[in-house]
């Protein structure tokens, strides 16, 4: 067999062994105008609000491990038990407005046409070139879903208090590998959390404390930050990469070693020897890590999608096509006002080793 038909042969393999979406393009014919109409929209709202490229990112993220990228994270429901509106979601997750106004254009050009799990694809892409100066070509022709239950999501999402064999097995049940959990956990370069998910590492109760992972130097500002007794209802939050909190670049990885991984599950990618190694050649080669996310980003856009006749082009990201009146009554959202806060200006070694 010759080269040629070696490679006709390894991608006809391929093909048949992976789902996959339908086309880089897919709306090239049918809405030409999808693909830079979510662009504007997406800048136009990170040129405003700059956290909102995180808040994409992670949209995307949370839409895919939830019966696939099938934008069930867009959902509402009337009696607030949808996906968003799960522990996990709510009040963290942002971006839906972005989503909303990005489907309003294109449904104004080419009504009917687009899905809104291809916005959330595109939108997310879209966020990464932004952030990261990393362009790349994202496959579309996702179909969208018309299920969306919380406890999916609380099922499904992995959570900040798991260990390292959790975090395996959790992107195993999606088929991404341990290298891909770690490559996909450097989207922690950009945006924020609220206090609930690191509480624990920094007090014990309502005595302060540092975990054995974190900095105490760190530990200190962030008790200055949270008081111990926040909960969800607690507006605070903090930057997950504070060295360049805008920026999709390979700080992460180097945090990490500084014990300035902000989650239990962050300092988790150290404790392991695989996984540490991953993040020691991801810490030294920045150009190594962004072609790898780039990979991992579209197989994770790839994961339980509904192609072809499957599911519906939603009209209203947030309601299913001729739903039953309960589901297509949206419910009102709940509204957190996040002050901002721009963390330490002590260089890290100095809130690492204080
Ligand atoms: C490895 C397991 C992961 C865990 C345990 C985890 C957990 C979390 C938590 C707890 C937050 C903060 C939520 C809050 O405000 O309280 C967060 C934020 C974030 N996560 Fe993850 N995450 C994981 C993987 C990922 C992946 C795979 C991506 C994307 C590819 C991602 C992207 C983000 C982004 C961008 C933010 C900031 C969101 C914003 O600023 O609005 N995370 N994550
Ligand atoms: C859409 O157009 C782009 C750019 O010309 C091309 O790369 C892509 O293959 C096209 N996709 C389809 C499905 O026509
Ligand atoms: C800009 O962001 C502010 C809050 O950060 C918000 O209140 C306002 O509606 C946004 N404006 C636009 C045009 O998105
Ligand atoms: C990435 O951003 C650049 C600069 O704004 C833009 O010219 C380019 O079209 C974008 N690429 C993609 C794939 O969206
Ligand atoms: C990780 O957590 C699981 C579930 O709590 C536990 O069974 C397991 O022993 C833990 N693994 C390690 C290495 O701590
Ligand atoms: C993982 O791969 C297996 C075997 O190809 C497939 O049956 C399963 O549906 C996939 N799971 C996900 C979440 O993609
Ligand atoms: C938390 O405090 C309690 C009571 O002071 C103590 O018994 C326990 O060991 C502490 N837990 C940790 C993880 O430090
Ligand atoms: C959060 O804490 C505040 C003050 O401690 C309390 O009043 C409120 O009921 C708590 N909210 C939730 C949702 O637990
Ligand atoms: C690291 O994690 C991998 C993947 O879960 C596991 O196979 C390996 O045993 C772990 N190594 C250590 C030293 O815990
Ligand atoms: C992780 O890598 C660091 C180098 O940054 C090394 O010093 C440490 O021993 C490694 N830890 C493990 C558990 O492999
Ligand atoms: C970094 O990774 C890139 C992409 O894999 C590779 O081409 C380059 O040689 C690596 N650089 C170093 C210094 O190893
Ligand atoms: C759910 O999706 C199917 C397509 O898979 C569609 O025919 C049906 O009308 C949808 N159900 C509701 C309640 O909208
Ligand atoms: C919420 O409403 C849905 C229909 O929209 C219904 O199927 C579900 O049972 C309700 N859940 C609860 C907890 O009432």
């Amino acid at each position: 067999m010759d080269g040629a038909a070696a490679a006709a042969m390894a991608a006809a393999v391929v093909a048949m062994l992976c789902l996959q979406l339908p086309a880089v393009g897919f709306y090239n014919t049918s809405c030409p105008n999808a693909e830079s109409l979510v662009q504007q929209a997406v800048a136009s709202a990170v040129a405003n609000d700059s956290g909102l490229a995180a808040g994409l990112i992670r949209l995307h993220f949370h839409d895919c491990f939830v019966r696939g990228c099938d934008a069930s994270v867009l959902l509402t429901s009337a009696n607030n038990t949808a996906e968003r509106d799960a522990a996990p979601n709510n009040p963290s997750l942002r971006g839906f407005q972005v989503i909303d106004t990005a489907k309003s254009a294109v449904e104004a050009s080419c009504p009917n046409t687009v899905s809104c799990a291809d916005i959330l694809a595109f939108a997310a892409r879209d966020s990464i070139n932004i952030t990261g100066n990393l362009a790349y070509q994202v496959p579309s022709g996702r179909r969208d879903g018309n299920v969306s239950l919380d406890t999916d999501a609380v099922a499904n999402l992995p959570r900040p208090t798991f260990n390292a064999s959790q975090l395996v097995a959790n992107f195993a049940a999606k088929n991404l590998t341990d290298e891909e959990m770690v490559i996909l956990s450097g989207a922690h370069t950009v945006g924020r959390s609220f206090c609930t998910s690191f509480l624990n590492r920094i007090y014990n109760g309502s005595t302060p404390i540092a975990d054995s992972g974190l900095s105490s130097g760190y530990a200190t500002l962030l008790q200055a930050l949270c008081p111990s007794n926040a909960n969800s209802s607690t507006t605070i939050t903090t930057v997950l990469d504070p060295s360049t909190p805008t920026v999709l670049d390979n700080n992460y990885y180097k945090l990490l070693p500084l014990n300035l991984g902000l989650f239990f599950s962050d300092n988790q990618l150290r404790v392991n020897s695989t996984l540490n190694a991953s993040v020691n050649s991801f810490a030294a080669n920045e150009t190594l890590w962004k072609e790898k996310f780039v990979a991992a980003m579209l197989k994770m856009g790839n994961i339980e999608v509904l192609t072809g006749s499957q599911g519906e082009i939603r009209l209203n990201c947030s309601i299913v096509n001729n739903g039953s009146s309960s589901s297509s009554v949206a419910a009102p959202r709940i509204k957190t006002t996040v002050p901002s806060y721009s963390g330490s200006t002590a260089s890290l070694d100095e809130i690492a080793t204080s």
